[in-house]
């Protein structure tokens, strides 16, 4: 095998190739499985593309097996799938495909091994590996997809217009592969992206966004990112970003690029944190920056309120890409809304209530607040830069010292609105809501102790403001 495969890999391949062999069938490894393992990549499913029929190949590969797995059909794509204990193999019978103008759905014939390698997207996925007797293990290349490996190069096999005109969906594989795997798009296939960038709309939101949010789980994501601004899809895909592009100048004062400012914290936290949702909260931590930026004579630039304006944005967004609008739409929310809150406690003597109220309102969140909060110093001054690090270092063990004592992550007031409403016969309402927040916001500010007898105590004089008397 001009591939390294694990024994399991092989003795899958085996069978297949048995049975291909007795059906009179040419069949191959094609595809993402082939890339990856040149590439040394971790690899989980493998593509087997046959000359014939791929669902008579799946079935008589099953009955290989005993027992035999059982195997699935997707009947409209001609492909069948089957699970050798954790290894996916899918099959499908080569094709040569022409897709319809508007549509995605492609009118398939069968083809050859050779038709089938060229309506592939790209040649470092276009490359077979044969599992025929006469060429057993042969890597079967026609587009040099080896070479453009070795050269960390992205080019299409047939025209470009062609390719992403027949799938629209291979623009973002594109700079998806090319951020991923830290590849260049040849220049023609880059052209041919930048010309196509309006047949994107065609594309289900569902199939964008598990693009984007690939790009956003690689190494460097600004690499994608950058690449989808520049060919002009981000302005179609997600133009809420592209709004924080660009510097405005009055008076000679200029802000900073917040689109790149961003790219650059996004960049920080992927160091840091595989998390996809504190990546997110990364990308959009500075969104509600152009509706609020205003220039302020004598001042400068100002972005008074961004954090809760950013925060408004976040279901929206969220709708639009068609991302969970769960607790991960919130856990973002909440980042974004609070992403200013730690930095600003670095400028002033820092009480201890400014700490309690900071880890009240984070709650769980602390930790990847704090780590959203360093990824977003991106000052090119460097004694800046280490300023503020070190300031905030000082804010993080002063964080840690209060909850030691305190105990205020996670916590609850003493007294509830269950209680005060019982305590005083009172019907759920605002009432209810300020005797509460009083006396949480006397905890927090450190005014009484964090104490049944002393909430209790608050309470009943809060409540005399409403003629409100404890009932026992
Ligand atoms: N393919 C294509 N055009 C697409 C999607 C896929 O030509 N829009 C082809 C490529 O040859 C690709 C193969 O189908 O290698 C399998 O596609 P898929 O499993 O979606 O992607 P992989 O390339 O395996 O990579 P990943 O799993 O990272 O998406």
């Amino acid at each position: 095998m001009e591939i390294t495969c694990s024994a399991k890999e092989l003795f899958v391949f085996k069978k297949i190739a048995h049975a291909a062999a007795d059906l009179g069938l040419e069949s191959y490894v094609v595809g993402g499985f082939v890339r990856d393992k040149l590439l040394g990549r971790l690899t989980k499913d493998a593509d087997i593309v046959c000359v014939g029929d791929g669902i008579a190949l799946a079935n008589a590969v099953a009955q290989r097996f005993s027992p035999a797995p059982s195997v699935a059909f997707y009947k409209n794509f001609g492909t069948a799938a089957l699970k050798i204990e954790e290894f996916d193999v899918e099959f499908v019978g080569a094709r040569k495909e022409s897709y319809r103008y508007h549509s995605r759905n492609p009118e398939v014939e069968p083809g050859t091994l050779e038709e089938d390698q060229l309506r592939r997207d790209f040649t470092i996925n276009a490359m077979a590996v044969s599992l025929n007797e006469q060429n057993y293990g042969v890597l079967i290349d026609p587009f040099k997809g080896r070479k453009d490996l070795e050269n960390k190069i992205i080019r299409t096999p047939l025209e470009p217009g062609q390719t992403f005109s027949d799938d629209p969906l291979r623009m973002l594989r594109a700079i998806r592969f090319a951020s991923q795997l830290g590849f260049s798009i040849e220049e023609s296939t880059w052209k041919g992206i930048c010309m196509h960038v309006e047949r994107i709309r065609i594309i289900s939101q569902e199939r964008i966004t598990e693009e984007l949010n690939k790009i956003l789980q690689s190494t460097q994501p600004s690499i994608g990112l950058d690449l989808l601004y520049k060919s002009g899809l981000l302005h179609i895909i997600f133009p809420q970003l592209v709004d924080l592009a660009g510097a405005e100048y009055i008076d000679g004062k200029g802000h900073k690029d917040n689109f790149y400012h961003t790219l650059q914290v996004v960049d920080n936290i992927a160091v840091h944190t595989n998390d996809l949702w504190l990546r997110w909260a990364a990308l959009l931590h500075d969104i509600g920056k152009p509706a609020t930026k205003k220039f302020e004579p004598g001042h400068g630039w100002t972005f008074h309120g961004h954090e809760v304006v950013g925060g408004r944005m976040v279901p929206r967004i969220f709708a639009k890409l068609k991302l969970p609008q769960n607790e991960k739409m919130r856990y973002v929310r909440k980042l974004v809304e609070l992403h200013l809150r730690p930095i600003s406690l670095t400028k002033e003597n820092i009480t201890d209530s400014a700490i309690r109220r900071l880890l009240f309102d984070a709650g769980d969140e602390i930790e990847d607040l704090m780590l959203l909060c360093s990824a977003d110093i991106t000052s090119k001054n460097k004694f800046k830069v280490k300023k503020y690090l070190s300031n905030f270092a000082l804010v993080k063990q002063r964080l840690q010292e209060v909850e030691e004592n305190d105990r205020i992550r996670n916590w609850q007031p003493p007294i509830s609105g269950e209680l005060i409403m019982e305590i005083f016969g009172l019907a759920p309402g605002r009432i209810v809501g300020d005797i509460k927040n009083a006396i949480r916001e006397a905890i927090l500010d450190g005014e009484i102790p964090n104490s049944y007898e002393a909430a209790y105590t608050l309470m009943v004089e809060k409540a005399k403001e409403y003629n409100l008397q404890p009932k026992q």
